[in-house]
């Protein structure tokens, strides 16, 4: 995605949704021309941001825009041990945090970004956002277990966001195998997990979160895909920094339950908000190879449990598609 001009935030953090501000106003304020001011604007509404422009009274915005605020976030989540940074741009909040850790950076580090101009999906994909409609960030944990016991740590992770969607008043949110949050057939959120440093001590894991607050149907635009958002499954508006706080809570929650007793205690609670429960599925390896059947489950490990008719298969890994029953 390409960046975003230098000023572009400082320009929209100066607008307002309640009354006209004059763009000689906002200008002087951030020190760039009228006309910069202008062409700003004007850039701010291919992101998706739109502004009223009236001749002789300024510039308002359609709707309020609430930029990360770090000092709020730090505060509220200090209290757990979190630490906040948060980025105007990054290419990848993942990418980013990775080389923090690879030079020190501390467990609980929380680094959110306004915009990514190269966020990561998995299986190399891309994830758009759309300018102030979303949340893109990226924690460090650091486990005490190693590597070879994280299996099931997204599925974790996939139950930490489900529950703060719904402490937020979400509904008909579930997940989908391996790790992505729908609201019923489309995609609202989706997780990352990269993990980082030595393979054979403590495990070190920088777990990326995309979530759509609103703007669905611009994202289903651009993508050609439906996706869906999480105001919908509210049906209120959201503040960003409040959400972003709420799912960080759980997280921190979650993962410490799961570095003391891994995927178990979040099997059967992962199971009742299963989106595609007992239903027809394909699921794509690795190696291009589709098995068919019913997805019945996970175990302990966060292997999906696929009934293949011939028996139960535990999946490791893959892509999931629900298989058309026509
Ligand atoms: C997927 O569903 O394919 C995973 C998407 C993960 C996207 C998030 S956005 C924040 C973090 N930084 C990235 O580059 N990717 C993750």
């Amino acid at each position: 995605m390409d960046a975003l001009h230098p000023r572009l935030l400082s320009v929209l953090g100066h607008l307002d949704a309640e009354r006209f501000i004059s763009g000689e106003a906002i200008a002087g304020r951030i020190g760039v021309s009228r006309a910069a001011v202008h062409g700003l604007v004007r850039q701010a509404a291919a992101h998706g941001v739109n502004v009223h422009a009236v001749r002789g009274r300024g510039y308002r915005l359609a709707r309020p825009l609430e930029l990360l605020d770090e000092a709020r976030l730090a505060e509220s989540l200090a209290p757990l041990g979190l630490h906040v940074l948060c980025l105007p741009e990054v290419d990848s909040t993942n990418a980013r945090l990775l080389a923090l850790a690879a030079a020190g950076a501390p467990h609980g580090l929380l680094l959110a970004a306004e915009w990514q101009t190269c966020g990561r999906g998995r299986r190399g994909r891309h994830w758009l956002g759309v300018l102030g409609a979303g949340l893109t960030f990226s924690l460090l944990w650091r486990f005490e277990r190693p590597v070879a016991q994280l299996s099931g740590l997204s599925l974790a992770v996939g139950v930490a966001l489900v529950r703060a969607m719904r402490a937020l008043g979400a509904a008909g949110v579930g997940l989908k195998w391996p790790n992505d949050v729908l609201l019923g057939e489309d995609k609202l959120a989706g997780i990352l997990i990269e993990l980082s440093g030595d393979m054979l001590g403590p495990a070190a894991a920088v777990i990326g979160i995309g979530i759509n607050l609103r703007a669905a149907e611009l994202l289903t635009g651009q993508l050609g895909v439906p996706v869906a958002d999480l105001e919908t499954a509210c049906g209120r508006r959201l503040e960003r920094n409040a959400a972003l706080a709420a799912v960080a809570r759980e997280l921190a929650g979650v993962l410490g339950i799961f570095d003391r007793h891994g995927f178990a205690p979040f099997r059967d609670v992962w199971r009742a908000w299963h989106a595609w429960q007992g239903r027809p599925v394909d699921v794509l390896g690795a190696d291009g190879r589709v098995l068919t059947g019913r997805a019945v489950g996970v175990d302990d490990q966060g292997a999906l449990l696929l009934d293949t008719g011939g028996g139960v298969e535990p999946i490791l890994s893959g892509d999931l598609s629900l298989r058309s029953t026509r």
